[in-house]
């Protein structure tokens, strides 16, 4: 696998993406083990494109609720965060019970948002399936407002291709 990472630091949003991606695939190829490669999938994002957090949540069985699955917390790169998140409860919830990518450009005005950090302003959470169920999701903040757009929807979900992969 790569040593270190190599990203343009003047480079656009678009070309840290667009480098960054073959070098994570060339990072988890070889290695079997899923929560090390999405663990140096977070520190790589985190690298290349100096999110204020970056990390994954995984659906597993909720201990409190006999058949149930809840977020749980898994490799991040960031401040620390909430470790569960229940089914439709904030954005990551909502992008996990609703399979689909959610932007938020500004989480005060996002209905249930969960605050992990007060210094979160936007983000974007991206769900990965299996078999037609969403399994995890990724969720990048940052802590500055309206900070992701298409161009992050497009690569991460590149990314996420990948993740689904391993
Ligand atoms: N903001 C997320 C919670 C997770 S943290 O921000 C790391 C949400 O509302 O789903």
């Amino acid at each position: 696998m790569a040593e270190e990472l190599v990203i343009a630091a003047n480079a656009s949003k678009e070309q840290k993406y667009e480098s960054l991606l073959p070098q994570i695939e060339a990072l988890v190829t070889g290695e079997s083990d899923f929560v090390a490669n999405l663990a140096n999938i977070a520190a790589a994002l985190k690298q290349a494109l100096n999110f204020f957090w970056v990390g994954f949540y995984l659906v597993k069985p909720a201990p409190t609720q006999a058949g149930g699955n809840e977020l749980v917390l898994g490799p991040f790169q960031g401040p620390i965060a909430c470790t569960r998140i229940g089914l439709g409860k904030g954005v990551c919830g909502t992008a996990w019970k609703e399979a689909r990518t959610i932007i938020v450009p500004n989480v005060d005005e996002f209905p249930g948002h969960i605050a992990c950090s007060s210094d979160s302003k936007s983000e974007i959470v991206l769900p990965a399936m299996k078999e037609g169920k969403v399994f995890l999701v990724l969720d990048v903040d940052s802590d500055s407002l309206n900070d992701f757009d298409q161009t992050d929807q497009v690569w991460l979900s590149k990314l996420i291709r990948v993740v689904e992969k391993l």
